[in-house]
């Protein structure tokens, strides 16, 4: 471990002219970590059902005594599976807390020294100091600061790192049992945080990671009879990563964000967006796959050409799959909601296709908070 302020961090700092802003450059999201209480199931889930490829894996076997990790990849879509091996273990506790669920949300930087130091030095709470693993493939830096519950962003420096994850992972030459469904990227990861803590997580992304506001949503857009919520988009410089907040707002019963700190006994991520270039195969894939997802009533696609014109999609094929649809000023956006992936009512994925749109489906917030609803009547959570 070296602890040595990198020269570039410094020069860095004395370069950027205050109005670039960008003092924390991303260059996208390297990794997400689920901390869970099987790995080895999670795995076989994510690679059967999501058809994600078993890539890398670290355990007793690799020198790691205390945990196992398996890496699961399909295009630019990486996570990391992770289970404690004995009940004393800090994830143990996590994940007995939370149950299955995100603990990292790890971003790629050239410096990740350089990152960490401008996050502290803007209040960020220190999660890990930064940490060089090296072994024959090269090395890479990775250092963490709290975010939102016991959420953490880690700050991955892999440049010039030939290895396949992280140095101490054992490469998988080839997955046999993975079923590829075109997974591309990951679009944007949500956030649920606690009554009225959305204005502070929002000026802590914009104060210590340097994000501004990309589009924001209140309960006149988010509201149906029952319930609400309030949402405002953050996203870092050059875009690439989306990160929306989502907080409770008061309704006549139980929001679907109030339902997920119940269950998840906090705050955390409530879903990760993947994006396709083809959401008809891909979903129609995921669902062969065993992968359950929201439905919304036949009315939806009854009035949906009249809602946002003519589409490339056959809205039958739409309707015979479940996929929303909606459009602004740029273009259209077709969606998709899983159920939750684990038996609590916390983590779920969503499958979205952008043609031109660069928003968030909010024409689809109350088929799609309606038909969450009727999962949360079903589970007497409503
Ligand atoms: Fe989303």
């Amino acid at each position: 471990m070296s602890t040595t302020l990198h020269p570039h961090a410094l020069l860095h700092a004395d370069e950027k002219a205050p109005e670039a802003q960008d003092f924390m450059p991303l260059l996208g999201t390297d990794h997400v970590e689920f901390y869970v209480g099987n790995a080895k199931q999670a795995a076989h889930f994510y690679r059967t059902a999501f058809g994600m490829s078993l890539v890398a894996y670290s355990g007793p076997e690799t020198g790691q005594h205390d945990r196992a990790s398996y890496v699961v990849q399909q295009g630019k879509v990486r996570f990391v599976l992770t289970t404690a091996l004995r009940a004393s273990h800090a994830i143990a506790a996590q994940t007995q807390r939370h149950g299955d669920g995100v603990h990292a949300i790890a971003l790629l930087v050239n410096d990740a020294r350089q990152a960490w130091a401008a996050a502290t030095e803007r209040g960020a709470v220190c999660a890990q100091e930064p940490t060089t693993l090296r072994d024959e493939q090269g090395e890479v830096t990775l250092a963490s600061i709290q975010a939102y519950g016991d959420t953490v962003h880690t700050f991955v420096e892999r440049r010039g790192y030939r290895g396949v994850f992280l140095p101490g992972y054992r490469a998988i030459a080839q997955d046999t049992i993975a079923r590829p469904v075109g997974l591309l990227h990951i679009d944007h990861m949500v956030g649920n945080v606690g009554w009225h803590q959305m204005d502070e997580w929002v000026a802590f992304y914009e104060r210590v990671m340097g994000f501004r506001l990309y589009q924001h949503f209140d309960d006149n857009d988010i509201s149906t009879e029952y319930s609400a919520l309030m949402s405002k988009v953050m996203a870092n410089g050059n875009g690439y990563v989306k990160f929306p907040i989502n907080e409770p707002a008061e309704g006549r019963r139980k929001s679907q964000v109030e339902e997920f700190l119940d269950f998840y006994d906090g705050p955390g991520v409530q879903h990760i967006a993947l994006a396709t270039h083809d959401i008809l195969h891909t979903v129609s894939s995921l669902q062969r796959q065993g992968v359950e997802f929201l439905r919304v009533p036949h009315s939806y696609y009854t009035e949906l050409e009249q809602r946002i014109g003519h589409i490339d999609e056959p809205i039958r094929d739409l309707e015979e799959l479940g996929i929303l649809v909606d459009r602004d000023d740029e273009g259209y956006m077709l969606q998709i909601f899983t159920r939750p992936v684990e038996d609590r009512p916390t983590l779920f994925f969503e499958i979205i296709q952008r043609k031109g749109s660069r928003s968030f489906g909010k024409g689809n917030f109350r088929a799609l908070f309606e038909a969450i609803e009727r999962e949360q009547q079903a589970r007497g959570n409503l």
